[in-house]
């Protein structure tokens, strides 16, 4: 069953989704040259907490024999996909893309988005990425209409990407959220159209398409967490939770005061 929010849901997922949306920004601006990954973490933590927020990373376990995530935020670098440890070693440097994934608990509702930021100056190849990717997302939430199909999203996500020549990754998703972190639907950033649930009003939907530049496939390293390309060349990642409504998709994690 796909959870539908009524109108306080709704209106504990906007307050979620804009502080998170806002932590995402400040975050973004803070992504140097010279900065380490671990002070960028830090940092969100700290701003989390300024908004009575807390991280809901933050010893997330997907199942009971899983290593419990260690850090506040995901930030991957460069062929890292998502589900990046910030760390003291990770300096930031001109020609690296971050990966930065903010997903955060307030007042019992979640919200979720992510965005790939650059560290000037980065080759044309990889500017490309993150425009291709960025748009897929927009794309795909355009598709998140009431009377449309789950599908039709990851239709949309993948046609737009490897029209590009680029590919989606495949072993992770998109998710309703709400409550928790992860509720149904799951959301591929691949499928067929006309497959998958009905949309309907009141759903939350976080999508997110994880892109690279050569194989789709992934590798996951020895720290448990975190995901790589197979290929080990570069990934970049956009997400944003989205309401849908009878006037269509409505985005959530847009920055507020
Ligand atoms: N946006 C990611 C997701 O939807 C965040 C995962 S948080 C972590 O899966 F706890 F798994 F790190
Ligand atoms: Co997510």
């Amino acid at each position: 069953m796909i959870p539908i929010k009524n109108q306080e849901g709704i209106a504990g997922m906007r307050e979620a989704c804009r502080i998170a949306a806002t932590v995402l920004a400040k975050m973004r601006t803070l992504a140097l040259p010279g900065v380490s990954t671990y002070d960028l973490d830090q940092e969100a933590k700290r701003l989390m907490e300024s908004f009575g927020a807390r991280s809901a990373c933050f010893n997330y376990r997907p199942s009971r024999s899983h290593r419990a995530y260690p850090a506040y935020t995901c930030i991957s670098v460069n062929e890292e996909v998502v589900h990046g440890i910030g760390t003291i070693k990770r300096i930031l440097r001109p020609g690296d893309i971050v990966s930065l994934d903010v997903v955060l608990e307030y007042e019992g509702w979640i919200g979720d988005n992510a965005t790939t930021v650059r560290i000037d100056p980065v080759s044309p190849a990889v500017e490309r990425l993150l425009k291709v990717t960025e748009a897929a997302l927009y794309h795909g939430i355009s598709f998140a209409k009431v009377g449309n199909r789950i599908g039709d999203i990851s239709h949309a996500v993948q046609s737009f990407v490897e029209a590009e020549g680029f590919s989606v990754v495949r072993d992770m998703v998109g998710h309703g959220v709400g409550r928790s972190m992860h509720e149904e639907p799951q959301i591929p950033n691949f499928g067929r159209k006309g497959t998958g649930d009905k949309i309907r009003p009141g759903m939350t939907l976080a999508i997110e398409p994880m892109v690279n530049t050569g194989t789709h496939r992934i590798e996951t390293l020895s720290d448990g967490w975190t995901v790589v390309s197979a290929d080990r060349r570069p990934s970049a990642h956009f997400e944003h939770t989205v309401l849908t409504t009878e006037n269509g998709p409505e985005i959530l994690t847009i920055q507020g005061a």
